[in-house]
């Protein structure tokens, strides 16, 4: 039985006081929830939500990391100084750090692999683009971000890897993938762990959705059984709708 997992990608917004104000409203309104919750804040905040989630089950993540130790990487951050604020997961491959920033699918597996490697577990964003889906690319694209993005990663290290199926057309726009469409993705991820993996991998491995997701079409989506959660942007800015989505996962 797969545990269901709500995240919280803040992207770059909220400032310290609303970061600190949004976790202390969904530890008061989190009450016995079945879901693991992680929240993403933005870098500079990372320490101060960790401190404001004490107490609760609240986990806490960062947005990206960097492939070295340390040294002369000026503006970058490292997976000890992620764990040293307290972190213990970390987004990689999120469309908006391949299609705004440009990154490739060579550093993405970087990043996924440095984070394996230093002990902190990895969500893995994934998704095509609106003519890549138009073009029937679908399939294609997630298998090539696939394969780049675990390339190297061993079927033990997958224990510490979470997928997250992100639409690029579903992010941001209100254009929220229909339950079937979702479901129709994660089967896919799905076959592919157990292709490139194992049954067991396949089956252990946690696929969020994201893209648009809201307490109004939360249940629905993660009803969908190959659907494991939800990455939510936007709605998770607020603590009544990020509750309400977590109330929709169970
Ligand atoms: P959204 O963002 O919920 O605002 O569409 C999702 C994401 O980018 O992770």
């Amino acid at each position: 039985m797969r545990q269901v997992i709500v995240a919280g990608n803040w992207k770059m917004n909220t400032n310290k006081a609303e970061g600190e104000a949004l976790v202390a409203g969904l530890k008061a309104g989190l009450g016995e929830t079945s879901a693991e919750v992680i929240v993403f804040p933005p870098f500079p905040y990372l320490g101060g939500i960790v401190a404001a989630a004490e107490g609760s089950s609240i986990k806490t993540g960062s947005q990206d990391l960097y492939i070295e130790d340390n040294g002369a990487y000026t503006g970058e951050v490292s997976t000890e100084m992620l764990k040293d604020v307290g972190c213990s997961h970390v987004l990689v491959g999120h469309s908006e750090r391949r299609h705004v920033l440009g990154e490739c699918n060579k550093m993405v597996n970087k990043k996924a692999r440095k984070g394996l490697d230093d002990g902190m577990k990895v969500v893995l964003c994934v998704g095509e683009l609106i003519e890549e889906r138009q073009a029937w690319q679908m399939e294609s694209v997630l298998d090539e971000q696939m394969s780049w993005g675990l390339a190297g990663v061993s079927a033990d290290q997958m224990a510490d890897i979470m997928i997250a199926y992100e639409p690029v057309w579903a992010i941001g726009t209100g254009l929220t993938a229909t339950p079937a469409q979702a479901e129709e993705a994660h089967l896919y991820l799905r076959k592919w762990l157990e292709l490139h993996y194992s049954s067991e991998v396949a089956e252990n491995t946690r696929i969020l959705y994201g893209g648009s997701v809201k307490p109004d079409n939360a249940a629905e989506l993660i009803g969908q059984p190959n659907v494991d959660g939800a990455l939510v942007g936007g709605a998770s800015l607020k603590a009544d709708s990020f509750l309400g989505i977590i109330a929709g996962a169970g």
